[in-house]
């Protein structure tokens, strides 16, 4: 793989120790992949950020990183949700020990020189690079938005990997920054032609990416979809393809003569039931990925002078919270008996157990995934609409 003479140099440690850390790893990948070089990007997006995910080794390694003389981050550079409310975790039952680790990861994140705002999410709340433009984002439903949403150009990257290319600006010329790997590799034809309730929300389109992403392991092309998805169903198809496969891009109206699979009323039941394991559940979860601002509207439609009967959290961002306190939307959510919990994730997060949540009820399918592995509950998966009209008052 070509290097230029700068890049040797930061190669043989010339530059320190963590910047030799990050080219190694941007080498090694790209000797692997049979990369030819290395190309700047305009964005990095970092996962690794819980304490539940990275744990002590984790916060060890990023405390070296951001205590080496000098090392920041090279580019633009937003990172994932962290592991509980920044601001409230007190009030929501997290232990004082957990806390104290994630605010350590938190730092180590704020030094280095990260955009201020947790989130899975990112291109909610920043402005977004022309399309064709490279990034390095991990969080595979973020790259996957990315590439087949926005038109940007980004492999589905580790946490290392993501890390080496904020600290450098750089990332390895391979994979989905290349033109021609960019087309459909099979395409996944939706045919729900016994059923009675047009195809769309974000529950229909999360079960289509959960199956679709068993199926296809390279750019996955969706027949008999529309070609603009709102943000919601394109949010919820690009979690449930990172889920469950490697996939790192997906094409709306594909018209690639390629393999093609059905995803007929059986294959939505399937994969419904391998979610959904419970009628109901002691505690709602919105938001995973994060919600929206749109998301945000209409369930403050929904809630306007109503009530929940149970327990819900909601999980955003805090720029996307400002954005709803500004509006008036959080208020009318809050009124109506919910709590935000702003820059966290909404499964990996000790706040489910804090809860004493035994099962869950929730629209997301990457979170019914998540939820039910990591915390043990049952789920009962169902649309936004359903899931507060059963549960107001
Ligand atoms: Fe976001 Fe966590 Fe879900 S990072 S996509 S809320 S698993």
């Amino acid at each position: 793989m070509y290097l230029s003479p700068n890049e040797e140099r930061a190669l043989a440690g010339e530059y320190g120790e963590s910047m030799q850390m990050a080219y190694r790893v941007l080498v090694a990948l790209g000797r692997l992949s049979r990369a030819e070089k290395l190309i700047p990007i305009k964005w990095a997006h970092v996962s690794g950020v819980s304490y539940l995910t990275i744990g002590d080794y984790g916060l060890e390694f990023l405390q070296k990183v951001s205590s080496s003389k000098g090392t920041r981050f090279k580019v633009f550079t937003t990172v994932n949700p962290c592991g509980m409310d920044i601001e409230n975790w007190d009030d929501l039952k997290i232990s004082s020990d957990y806390a104290e680790k994630q605010l350590k990861i938190n730092a180590c994140y704020e030094k280095l020189g990260i955009a201020n705002s947790f989130t899975c999410v990112p291109y909610q709340s920043y402005k977004i690079p022309s399309a064709g433009s490279h990034v390095a984002w991990a969080e595979s439903s973020a790259a996957i938005y990315a590439n087949s949403i926005l038109g940007l150009r980004t492999n589905r990257e580790s946490a290392v990997s993501a890390l080496a290319s904020a600290l450098t600006g750089k990332t390895v010329f391979s994979g989905l920054h290349i033109d021609e790997n960019r087309r459909p590799e099979k395409n996944i034809r939706v045919r729900l032609e016994k059923r009675e309730k047009k195809f769309g929300g974000s529950l229909d389109y999360g079960l289509l990416g959960y199956f679709a992403g068993t199926k296809v392991e390279g750019v996955i092309g969706f027949q008999g979809v529309r070609s603009k998805l709102e943000v919601d169903e394109a949010k919820a198809l690009s979690a449930s393809i990172g889920t469950t496969g490697s996939s790192g891009m997906f094409v709306l109206g594909s018209r690639e003569k390629v393999e093609t699979i059905d995803f007929t009323e059986k294959e939505y039941e399937d994969n419904f039931s391998d979610l959904s394991s419970s009628e109901g559940g002691d505690l709602i979860v919105f938001g995973c990925p994060q919600m929206t601002i749109e998301e945000l509207y209409e369930l403050s439609r929904a809630l306007a002078g109503k009530k929940f009967k149970k327990k819900c959290v909601v999980f955003c961002s805090s720029k996307v919270y400002e954005i709803a306190r500004s509006r008036g939307y959080s208020k009318v959510i809050e009124s109506a008996g919910a709590t935000f919990v702003r820059d966290a994730c909404a499964d990996f997060t000790p706040l489910i157990s804090s809860l004493g949540a035994h099962s869950v009820e929730t629209d997301s399918c990457k979170g019914a995934h998540y939820m039910r592995r990591v915390h043990g509950v049952d789920v009962a998966l169902k649309d936004s609409r359903t899931l507060v009209e059963e549960n107001i008052a």
